[in-house]
């Protein structure tokens, strides 16, 4: 079954759940994208900081799939961040993606204190003027950082990827998000996999004869996310995009949002600013 479609705010439509590929080590990589396109994924969500845009590229031309038909995301990373080193960024990662166009690009982290966001936002509009992206949007960015973009450019990033999962809701940023008319994308989805044991997953999986991680996807899917599960095993892959099929009851979701409790797992936003 193929994933629901999001539609985001420039008219272009993402696939609702993808693979992620951070902390997939480049040489599991290759078998990992291609264990998602075989199992039904077309959506697939990478970053040059991650070190394995070759792999990931590779995967997908191998596939058989037409380009056109997997939704491509990377992301730039901090020590890139300006106007020109921007547009040396994109060429570098479609490079080594070997693509002719991105179907999603990513600031990666704001780093507010290098003050180069909005540049490199001006970059973004400008390679998808050139027809080089197709949606340009931003990741781990604040509402302040989001304001910021929206006032000094005039547009309004087609989607925040964000640390978000059941002890992490991003209240705050999920309706910031549905004012401004951006798309929530979660990152970590399933708490790094944290949540996969916990009793309050484990009973709405089994109430359902579903795996946890199933469960939390769900849970996300529900919430209207973009949700990116990672995972570098084949079988724990199409398990967690067979997820269509059936429904978490307001009780369920209720009783897995309980769980919240602010616990971040990656670094705070506002203050990041890892260049190496
Ligand atoms: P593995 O790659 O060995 O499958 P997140 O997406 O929140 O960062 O979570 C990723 C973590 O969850 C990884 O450690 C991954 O391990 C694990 N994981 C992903 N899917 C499943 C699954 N269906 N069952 C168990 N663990 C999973």
């Amino acid at each position: 079954m193929a994933a629901p479609l999001i539609t985001l705010n420039d008219g272009n439509s993402v696939p609702a759940v993808g693979l992620g590929v951070w902390q997939t080590p480049p040489e599991d990589t290759e078998r990992a994208v291609a264990a998602a396109l075989a199992a039904g994924y077309r959506h697939v969500d990478t970053a040059a900081a991650y070190g394995n845009e070759e792999q990931t590229g590779r995967a997908i031309r191998e596939s058989g799939l037409d380009r056109s038909e997997v939704f491509l995301v990377t992301k730039l990373w901090n020590s890139e961040q300006g106007y020109d080193a921007t547009l040396a960024a994109f060429d570098a990662s479609v490079g080594r993606l070997d693509v002719d166009y991105l179907d999603l690009y990513l600031i990666h982290w704001p780093v507010p204190e290098k003050n180069l966001y909005v540049d490199t936002f001006k970059a973004f509009a400008k390679l998808r003027e050139d027809g080089r992206i197709r949606s340009i949007g931003v990741s781990n960015f604040e509402p302040e950082h989001l304001r910021t973009v929206v006032d000094e450019t005039g547009i309004v990033p087609a989607v925040n990827q964000i640390e978000l999962h059941p002890l992490l809701p991003q209240h705050e940023l999920r309706e910031v998000h549905a004012q401004l008319g951006i798309a929530t994308e979660a990152w970590s989805p399933l708490g790094q996999g944290s949540l996969l044991t916990h009793p309050a997953v484990t009973a709405v999986a089994e109430s359902h004869g579903k795996t946890a991680a199933q469960a939390l996807i769900r849970w996300h899917i529900q919430l209207g996310n973009i949700v990116i599960p990672k995972s570098v095993n084949p079988q724990r892959i199409a398990s967690n995009f067979d997820v269509f099929d059936f429904e978490l009851t307001e009780q369920d979701m209720a009783s897995i949002s309980a769980l919240e409790d602010g616990t971040r797992m990656g670094p705070d936003p506002r203050t990041f600013n890892f260049t190496g």
